[in-house]
């Protein structure tokens, strides 16, 4: 699993991974079985494909993505899926398929329920640039399926980067997790599964389960996390751009942000996973909990950083410069190109190969 960028062609073109590489980061990650620096397909390769979709992470496997990252929910008759959003609204024809039920949890819906509706058509609609045929129709996909998907071309092997979802609406999706990952031998080989949860009550029920398996404390500032310096609200705030009032977001104080470390450590996760401000903006961009100090502090603790969501160059850079130790993006085949990383083929030429 463990990767350097020494192999890559033109170290002159990555001076920041290069520097980098000679970070506290690096070593943390080795010790774990952790790539280095990660790429980690969020939703699998979800800017070209729908999220959490079986192309998506074909995609992404494909491309050479370190991990494939999803969001873990269980449904009503407990099996495990990938799905992000607490309901099913913005991401399937839940609407038409079950009209009385549209804005229920997940956890309302069997897995033949689950399976019956399509969601890759409203990526269609959503992005009609990236929009493709065979999109339309696609299933839900459980772990047991992506587990099928990272596994099934032996030239390409990434891990899987599990986030416990709403975990209060899954008791004991923890035990059902380490079952499943026990019973497909998931968990034999160091840092190929790596756990994470905005949760500390959810991270240290995994670490209670799976002791051995790294695991990530999600952070962002806000309710149930780190605490602001200032309590003012976006609606109080005035501000028309959402992305703006975060960025201007820090925590508390140095203690705080420390307390968050601590917690991490306590709950038994080897590293954090902060949100990231971003150049452009956008509905992905929220407070910078990746400034060099953070990133310094967390080495100092032994901590690993891997930041979420990150999709441009030029906040690749950013990111990279501060200290971070692995990316979450959307984009994994723009980020493998970054750091020198690329696929002999483009997003569109593995998408027909794999039959999209
Ligand atoms: O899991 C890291 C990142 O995915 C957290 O944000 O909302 O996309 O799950 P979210
Ligand atoms: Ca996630």
């Amino acid at each position: 699993m463990f990767k350097t960028v020494k192999h890559v062609c033109c170290l002159a073109l990555l001076p920041l991974a290069a520097l980098a590489e000679a970070g506290p980061g690096s070593e943390l990650a080795r010790a774990q079985g952790i790539a280095y620096p990660a790429v980690i397909a969020h939703r699998g390769a979800s800017y070209d494909a729908p999220e959490s979709t079986a192309p998506a992470y074909r995609l992404a496997r494909e491309l050479g993505a370190d991990y494939l990252e999803l969001d873990l929910q269980r449904s009503s008759d407990g099996v495990l899926v990938a799905v992000h959003d607490d309901n099913l609204l913005r991401t399937s024809d839940v609407a038409e398929r079950f009209p009385e039920r549209q804005d229920q949890p997940v956890s309302a819906f069997t897995l033949a329920e689950l399976k019956s509706l399509d969601v890759g058509s409203w990526f269609n609609k959503a992005y009609p640039e990236r929009a493709r045929a065979s999109f339309k129709g696609l299933k839900i996909q459980t772990l047991d399926e992506v587990m099928d998907i990272a596994a099934a071309n032996p030239q390409r092997q990434p891990g899987l980067y599990i986030e416990t979802k709403v975990p209060n609406l899954f008791p004991g999706i923890e035990a059902d997790l380490n079952k499943a990952l026990q019973a497909r031998g998931w968990l034999e080989r160091p840092g190929r599964v790596v756990l994470q949860s905005f949760d500390r009550n959810s991270l240290a029920l995994l670490h209670q389960h799976m002791p051995q398996v790294p695991k990530v404390l999600l952070l962002w500032i806000g309710k149930g996390s780190i605490e602001p310096a200032s309590q003012q609200t976006f609606a109080e705030s005035g501000e028309a751009d959402k992305a703006a009032f975060y960025a201007r977001q820090q925590p508390r104080d140095k203690a705080e942000f420390v307390r968050w470390l601590d917690y991490a450590k306590a709950a038994g996760a080897i590293g954090t996973g902060p949100s990231a401000a971003l150049a452009g903006g956008g509905a992905q961009s929220y407070a910078d909990l990746v400034q060099p100090w953070m990133n310094q502090l967390s080495h100092d603790e032994g901590l690993l950083v891997h930041v979420y969501t990150v999709d441009e160059p030029v906040d690749f850079r950013q990111v990279l410069e501060a200290g971070v130790d692995g990316i979450f993006s959307n984009r994994s085949g723009q980020l493998l190109r970054y750091l020198g990383r690329p696929s002999a083929r483009s997003e569109a030429q593995i998408l027909r190969a794999e039959g999209y």
